[in-house]
């Protein structure tokens, strides 16, 4: 067994670790919203306000610290004022982007904001620059946030609100190089420099404005948006721009081959880690031209769509975009958390795509049937990261997988990534994950004061072996097996003079968290 060592150092913080790259995405898209989260009365489903128990309850559990509504997509068609009012007059429109299906905007603003509430989580709303107008765009920021008499705090007081909401994020536009208008960078930044100068803000603490940034590798979109939009000398936070979104879905083979959910190879599970940690090179190279601009980073990178995109299961509709979940996602979700955390001076959010029964989803229903996902452990796995510090660490021994394709977006991705912070309380989380898919390696953590410190908790997350998939690869939850995937403890750390000393199985995820 290969030998890997991570030293820790545990009296050296670097960045804050903020609790949104933890965020997720709930777009107006298949069973995401309606089902997923958000269900009618007479149901017969367990909810509040129409919004699942069992699935608010879950989402607790992993303390789910923003989400981004309404889209995607969705968003630049999306006019707020059709989710507003009485639902049984609320305007039934057609859902273009996804399976043409009938939207009848029972769940709108005051429905997202109400699920926020529920679940203690900040508000991040997208704005629609593409069909929308710029009085929409402003009437909409008026109606959440205005706390005095206005039109639009008096029509909310009417329909049932009286106190403003708060709300953390706006981004103006969603994919306005694709979905979103289809624009040249040049005419995106002409549209954002407009729109954002009416977004009246009388929040004390004002939302932070999120900009359309660049479809994954395209630089040219980044350089040429900041060239129009940095402004020297200006106050950037809380001000002109405040983040700049980048959007990366890995698709097995590419968008016309994007794989199996869960008939995979071995191969194309090093394929997948491989597409995964492309994303570590687009973030770095974006994060390059930002140092540019914005030495002082005060603009955030905002992955506000990320994750496996896999061909939708058969049977379903297929602009639903509903997707099995294996460990396969959970070690490809474990290795981009690690990266964000270890880049989390610049990287402000991430917004994993999507919350439920959508894509790379946390958790999956059927009626009245609720599983998580292993995405979903991975997330309960690293939650004690948030607002956490990032602590230095370096690794030794540690070696790649070989390359599967000569191909610059599936670069060589090491066997172990691994991300330390301490918390408020003193304590240590560390998070690593083994991308390779068959072989254990031996991990020794190393610190400078090994001895203050105790392993508190230590879990796994690790699929089920068999005869056909020994490493448990494919292992997932279904409706029929709902409790095959599940974190278990791990209780095989060893402490010596220098550490700690452990296996981390092929194909794993751990959380280690060390206590004095
Ligand atoms: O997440 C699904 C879609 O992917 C989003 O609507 C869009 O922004 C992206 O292309």
């Amino acid at each position: 067994m290969k030998t890997i060592e991570i030293t820790v150092k545990e009296d050296h913080k670097k960045s804050r670790i903020r609790k949104e790259i933890y965020g997720q995405f709930a777009e107006h898209l298949g069973r995401g919203i309606y089902e997923g989260l958000f269900v009618r009365p007479e149901s017969g489903i367990p909810n509040e306000d129409g919004i699942r128990t069992d699935v608010a309850d879950a989402l607790r559990e992993i303390k789910v610290p923003v989400i981004r509504w309404p889209g995607g997509c969705f968003a630049d068609e999306y006019h707020w004022m059709d989710g507003i009012g009485p639902r049984e007059s609320r305007k039934k429109i057609i859902n273009t982007n996804w399976g043409g299906v009938l939207e009848d905007n029972s769940f709108g603003t005051h429905e997202f904001f109400r699920l926020c509430e529920m679940l203690g989580c900040e508000a991040y709303i997208n704005g629609n620059i593409g069909s929308g107008t710029v009085k929409e765009m402003e009437d909409w920021m008026e109606y959440i946030t205005f706390d005095g008499e206005s039109p639009m705090s008096r029509l909310r007081a009417e329909n049932g609100r009286k106190e403003p909401w708060r709300m953390k994020f706006f981004g103006l536009g969603n994919e306005s190089w694709g979905c979103g208008g289809n624009m040249f960078p040049e005419d995106y930044a002409a549209r954002y420099r407009l729109y954002q100068s009416f977004l009246h803000d009388s929040q004390k603490e004002p939302a932070e404005k999120i900009a359309v940034g660049p479809a994954g590798d395209d630089y040219d979109w980044t350089e040429k948006l900041l060239e129009k939009c940095y402004r020297r000398n200006q106050p950037q936070r809380h001000g002109f721009m405040d983040g700049l979104s980048v959007h990366y879905y890995m698709y097995l083979h590419g968008w016309d081959d994007k794989g199996s959910a869960l008939s995979f190879t071995d191969e194309e599970w090093v394929l997948t880690m491989q597409r995964a940690y492309y994303l570590k090179k687009i973030l770095e190279k974006h994060a390059e031209i930002l140092d540019r601009y914005d030495p002082e980073k005060k603009i955030g990178l905002v992955v506000d769509e990320w994750g496996n995109w896999f061909r939708t299961e058969e049977g379903t509709n297929p602009g639903f975009l509903y997707q099995q979940n294996s460990m396969r996602d959970a070690v490809s979700a474990g290795l981009n958390l690690n990266v964000f955390n270890k880049m989390s001076d610049r990287i402000t959010m991430t917004n994993i795509a999507q919350m439920i029964n959508v894509l790379q989803s946390m958790l999956l229903t059927q009626g009245a049937e609720m599983v998580k996902t292993p995405t979903y452990f991975v997330y309960r796995m690293f939650r004690d990261h948030q607002d956490a510090d990032l602590l230095e660490s370096a690794v030794s021994g540690n070696y790649d997988l070989s390359v599967l394709a000569d191909d610059p977006t599936a670069p060589a991705v090491p066997a172990l990534s691994e991300s330390a912070s301490m918390n408020e309380k003193g304590e240590i989380n560390i998070t690593l994950t083994n991308q390779s898919a068959e072989d254990d390696l031996s991990v020794r953590i190393l610190m400078s004061e090994p001895k203050s410190y105790t392993a508190a908790c230590c879990e796994i997350l690790q699929g089920d072996s068999s005869f056909e998939d020994p490493h448990g690869l494919r292992a997932h939850n279904s409706f029929e097996e709902p409790e095959r995937v599940r974190i278990q403890p791990y209780t095989q750390v060893r402490k010596d003079e220098t550490g700690f000393v452990l296996t981390l199985p092929a194909a794993s995820v751990m959380h280690l968290t060390l206590r004095k």
